[in-house]
């Protein structure tokens, strides 16, 4: 039975590849800190594991949805790091390593932008916390220069889907008549459907010519403005209530986050898939959460 090994697998974006992946018939072994699966200080059992592994998808790291004080700034970035680098570490120790390593990055590596999008050739780098973190786990990563195994970080927009991330926030603000725009409305949102990252994971898997950084986001981001818009025509609501800056500054106090997260320009092309003739099967924001809301 072919094999994969996911570290950090237990989350939004590791459940639903995990069961996609068991569907197409591999061997799906997790790497993580819960019960069951094999556990960061066992250097020798991840070896194990990722001897003649298909591919190993990285995905660990502390949610980025918290307040960023000092304790969780730092937990923010060594979950990521550290876990970058004892998997490095444990392919060293293979004899026969896994084909392909596709790390998880961001797209909040790049700088607000709300002047011209950001690719993988022309993007600039943006300054802060989370580009620091982004910067710091893609340098941990490309460090190991590996000769055997395939390097790819993904640099991921917002992930929708069903079961997780960003979409029941949304809902509730939408469905409570709050969905308006968030700020001033004009800050890019890129995002990407669940099921257009797995097809670009098998899509990479497939082309043992890419290597480097890849942008994972749709071709077509929007502005908050239209994100919510849409979002509210699909769930059938005329009224959404905008919230302005300050508004939002105390709703995130207050419920732990951070309004970086909304309000942050990402705007975001995938050029690199689009000139590698990557189809994605949710192109536009209405396509997506037609699908995503549809029935819900
Ligand atoms: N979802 C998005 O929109 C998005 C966008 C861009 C980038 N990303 C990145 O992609 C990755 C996966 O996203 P996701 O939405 O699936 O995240 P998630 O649901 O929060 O899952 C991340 C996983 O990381 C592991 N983890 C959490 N805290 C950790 C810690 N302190 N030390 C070690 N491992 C820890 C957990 O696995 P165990 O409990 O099994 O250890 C968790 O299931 C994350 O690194 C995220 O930053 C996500």
């Amino acid at each position: 039975m072919p094999k994969i090994v996911i570290a950090g697998g237990t989350g939004f974006v590791g459940q639903y590849l995990s069961k996609k992946f068991q569907h197409l018939g591999y061997q799906v072994i997790l790497i993580g800190r819960k019960e069951g699966n094999i556990r960061w200080t066992d250097l020798m059992g991840i070896s194990t594991a990722l001897e003649n592994a298909e591919m190993l998808i990285n995905l660990a790291g502390k949610s980025v949805n918290c307040r960023y004080t000092t304790s969780n700034k730092a937990k923010i970035f060594s979950s990521r790091t550290e876990t970058t680098s004892i998997l490095g570490r444990a392919i060293k120790h293979c004899d026969h390593p896994p084909v392909l390593w596709l790390n998880a990055s961001t797209a909040t590596i790049y700088r607000h932008a709300e002047d011209r999008p950001m690719t993988e050739s022309s993007g600039e780098i943006g300054t802060g916390f989370s580009v620091e973190v982004a910067k710091k786990w893609e340098k941990t990563f490309f460090d190991f220069n590996l000769t055997q195994t395939r390097q790819i970080a993904l640099r991921m927009a917002i992930v929708l889907g069903t079961e997780g991330g960003v979409i029941q926030s949304f809902k509730n603000l939408v469905r409570f008549g709050l969905g308006g725009i968030q700020g001033n409305g004009k800050q890019y949102f890129s995002w990407i459907h669940i099921e257009d990252l797995f097809q670009i994971i098998l899509f990479l898997q497939k082309h043992a010519e890419i290597n480097g950084v890849i942008n994972c986001a749709a071709p077509n981001p929007i502005m908050n403005r239209i994100f919510m818009e849409t979002f509210r025509h699909i769930m059938h609501r005329k009224i959404g209530l905008p919230s302005p800056k300050w508004l939002l500054e105390i709703g995130a106090l207050l419920i732990g986050t951070e309004t970086e997260l909304l309000l942050k320009s990402r705007w975001v092309i995938p050029e690199r898939l689009t000139e590698l003739g990557f189809t994605f099967q949710f192109p536009t924001i209405t396509n997506a959460l037609s699908d995503i809301l549809a029935g819900r």
